[in-house]
């Protein structure tokens, strides 16, 4: 047994559905009446894990020993998708209170209140009747806030666990987004980012009972006043249809940045990935975007040494990536998911190899990233000012292309101001300020 918990720490881990979890939590726990504090003073600290890669649990049993150090013990609630895989085993394994998945933490405070009575606390449910009814309502928002309309996977590429963690793609209704977008704008908001595993999949009844896709949802979410800006992510290739891409090229308030994961070159291991689009059909799509949107900033996924990887395969994502340019993009090691096809395949690929592979595979996209960024000197561009800067009076804001502005201004964090970029790094560049226009 242990004290009701008066503090709380909320920590998240990966991607940004888990931040938006993560604040969601917090919202939570503080309509319960506790206040926020550092991990090493809480009482209740809640570990929101990732499952998708590494030894993501082991380093969650790390994390559990180090909260434990000093003769503290917290109340420890894990959560997220290590939470989901794992379930009572994280209870018998390493004795926290509360166990809760990425489906059910609108239970938390419950299961809270189980724990400090010394009943068993564990919900990993995937009910039907999504948790978002049951959160309470956002008050206080960043300049650029996350909104989560579209969770879940069908696709079931062969490396990944997130149709397993996560479960099937399940759209969030229509109105319940609109109404979030107000009120998140209400708070403060001047752009949101909508997301989902599968975010272009997303697809609803407006109110009028018409089906939409995310396009429509964009289109609807332009109409709201105060709200600048509109970012979505992440996509996959057999989902973006010919509403989204028109809408690149009609919608102003939508910022001209799409991440869609590749995760390789090569026709035969997107098959071995199940993937179901080839190369070519991939390319194909961002030619028609950058035809809807010439100045569209790509970005995207990469695996390297995904079982069966010959050099010659490898190659054929060293060429897509010098085929396309992208302005940023992420590229990991394959890391086998138990439970996951891949895991069982032969051939898997040796951790020299794949270090190898790694490194020239970052080169080349660090090398276009620059370039990207290089590109863009001279550009007149809007900039949301989200954070302050290292240096005194510096102010740091987001590019339409989602490049880091530095610059110093006489601004404040949230206002939008028009900008000239004047210099280029290879993961940032700096502006000038043109005319400040009032937020
Ligand atoms: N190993 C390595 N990377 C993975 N990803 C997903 N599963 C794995 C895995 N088992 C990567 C993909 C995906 C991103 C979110 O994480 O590139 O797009
Ligand atoms: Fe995982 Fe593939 Fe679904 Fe993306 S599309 S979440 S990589 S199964």
């Amino acid at each position: 047994m242990k004290p009701a918990p008066k503090t709380f720490h909320v920590k998240s881990f990966g991607c940004q559905m888990n931040m938006y979890d993560g604040d969601r939590m917090s919202e939570l726990m503080s309509a319960e009446g506790m206040t926020p504090a550092e991990a090493a003073e809480a009482d209740l600290v809640v570990l929101n894990t990732c499952h998708i890669r590494e030894r993501a649990t082991e380093k969650v049993y790390s994390d559990i020993g180090r909260l434990r150090k000093n003769g503290r013990a917290p109340m420890i609630a894990v959560a997220g998708c290590v939470a989901q895989a794992e379930g009572a085993e994280i209870v018998r394994r390493a004795k926290v209170d509360v166990v809760v998945g990425p489906q059910a933490y609108h239970n938390l405070p419950e299961l809270v209140a189980k724990a400090a009575r010394g009943e068993a606390a564990l919900d990993t449910d995937m009910p039907v009747e999504t948790k978002f009814g049951r959160l309470p309502a956002r008050r206080r928002v960043p300049p650029s806030a996350f909104l989560t309309v579209q969770e879940g996977c069908d696709k079931f590429c062969t490396y990944c666990v997130v149709p397993y963690t996560r479960g099937a793609e399940v759209s969030r209704p229509w109105g319940a987004i609109v109404d979030e977008a107000k009120a998140l704008v209400d708070a403060g908001a001047k752009e949101i980012t909508l997301l989902g595993q599968n975010v272009n999949a997303w697809e609803g009844e407006d109110a009028s009972g018409n089906v939409q896709g995310l396009d429509g949802l964009i289109r609807a979410l332009d109409r709201i006043e105060g709200l600048k800006r509109i970012r979505y992510t992440t996509s996959h290739p057999n989902d973006m249809r010919e509403g989204l891409i028109v809408a690149h090229a009609e919608v102003e308030k939508l910022m001209p940045f799409l991440h869609l994961p590749v995760q390789s070159g090569s026709d035969r291991i997107l098959k071995a990935m199940n993937r179901s689009h080839s190369r070519d059909s991939y390319l194909r799509i961002l030619d028609r975007v950058r035809a809807a949107r010439p100045d569209m900033a790509l970005s995207g996924d990469f695996i390297v040494g995904f079982p069966g990887e010959t050099e010659a395969d490898f190659a054929d994502t060293l060429s897509l990536v010098d085929a396309v340019g992208y302005a940023q993009a992420f590229s990991f090691k394959y890391s086998p998911r138990p439970g996951t096809p891949a895991a069982d395949m032969a051939e898997q690929i040796a951790p020299e190899v794949m270090d190898e592979r790694l490194q020239r595979l970052q080169a080349a996209i660090n090398r276009d990233q620059e370039a990207f960024n290089l590109a863009s000197v001279g550009r007149r561009c809007g900039v949301l000012l989200e954070r302050k800067g290292k240096l005194p009076g510096q102010l740091i804001g987001k590019s339409p292309w989602l490049q880091s502005v530095h610059l110093v201004a006489d601004a404040a964090i949230g206002d939008m101001i028009e900008v000239e970029i004047a210099a280029a790094w290879p993961n940032s560049v700096s502006g000038v300020e043109l005319v400040h226009e009032a937020a």
